[in-house]
């Protein structure tokens, strides 16, 4: 992020429905990288870059809530060099983007299963964490060792802690309870996920939480990930009805 955020919205037709939760997974750094003749390494630093301008813009839209999946508990499988590699892209890229993300009145959360990343990841989560902790502006929440059943074992696991201490009973698990229990439990749900690359899938993403999300898969490939794509895509979100179960508006 270079600058202090400005007006994007004009750019969005004037009956536009922007989202409050933006949720993406950055896919296709690997296959850009194929494409360009170079290491799948220079992908994911490319799609550093995709995912920096992602952020710049969302500050400027006034969006509420950008979540970014940057590392998987599925991702471990890949080579270690490719592993070790991410590890330190992410922590160098936190590193670096503290300043701006103050100076954009960003707010940092991570998250994920961090007690099992390096060390110094763990430590630059935390510090950019508190350092952002009193901005009020777009929340940036990174999933690093994400997943989203392992979320939902989390949840269960410190929710069953408090049936056994007897705090909690039972019958008293309802949906808001147990959504208590996620990793960052004030973020409302996603609305949009936006998932380049052009695969048709989940993976394991935020599983609880985008019951209702609406989904927009884009050819494009992470790395050429622009502002314009994430003006299409809203748009795109902007023209679906969302009945969350019920009826077609008008036809009550
Ligand atoms: C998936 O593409 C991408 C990842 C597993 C890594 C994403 C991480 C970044 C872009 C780093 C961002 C860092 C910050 C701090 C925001 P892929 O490798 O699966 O691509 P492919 O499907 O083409 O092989």
């Amino acid at each position: 992020m270079s600058e202090p955020a400005t007006d994007l919205t004009n750019k969005l037709p004037a009956d536009c429905e922007v989202p409050a939760h933006i949720a993406i997974i950055m896919d296709g750094n690997g296959r850009w990288a194929e494409q360009h003749g170079l290491s799948r390494m220079d992908g994911h630093l490319e799609g550093r870059n995709a995912a920096r301008r992602v952020i710049e813009a969302c500050a400027k839209l006034g969006i509420e809530v950008l979540s970014l999946y940057a590392f998987s508990v599925q991702n471990w499988q890949r080579p270690t060099p490719e592993v070790e590699g991410l590890m330190e892209l992410i922590e160098m890229a936190l590193r670096e983007e503290l300043q701006a993300l103050v100076a954009n009145n960003v707010r940092f959360v991570a998250s994920g299963r961090r007690q099992d990343l390096p060390q110094s990841l763990q430590r630059v989560l935390d510090e950019v964490e508190r350092d952002t902790a009193a901005n009020d502006g777009l929340i940036l929440n990174l999933l690093v060792n994400y997943g989203g059943r392992a979320e939902i074992i989390d949840a269960t696991r410190s929710l069953a802690q408090q049936v056994e201490a007897g705090d909690v009973s039972p019958a008293d698990i309802d949906e808001q309870l147990f959504a208590g229990h996620l990793y960052a439990p004030d973020l409302p749900a996603p609305d949009l996920i936006i998932r380049p690359g052009g695969e048709m899938r989940l993976s394991n993403f935020l599983l609880w939480q985008i019951a209702y999300a609406e989904l927009v898969v884009m050819p494009v490939l992470w790395p050429d990930f622009t502002a314009a794509h994430l003006l299409e895509a809203i748009e795109e979100y902007s023209s679906r009805q969302r009945r969350f179960g019920r009826v077609p508006k008008g036809d009550e």
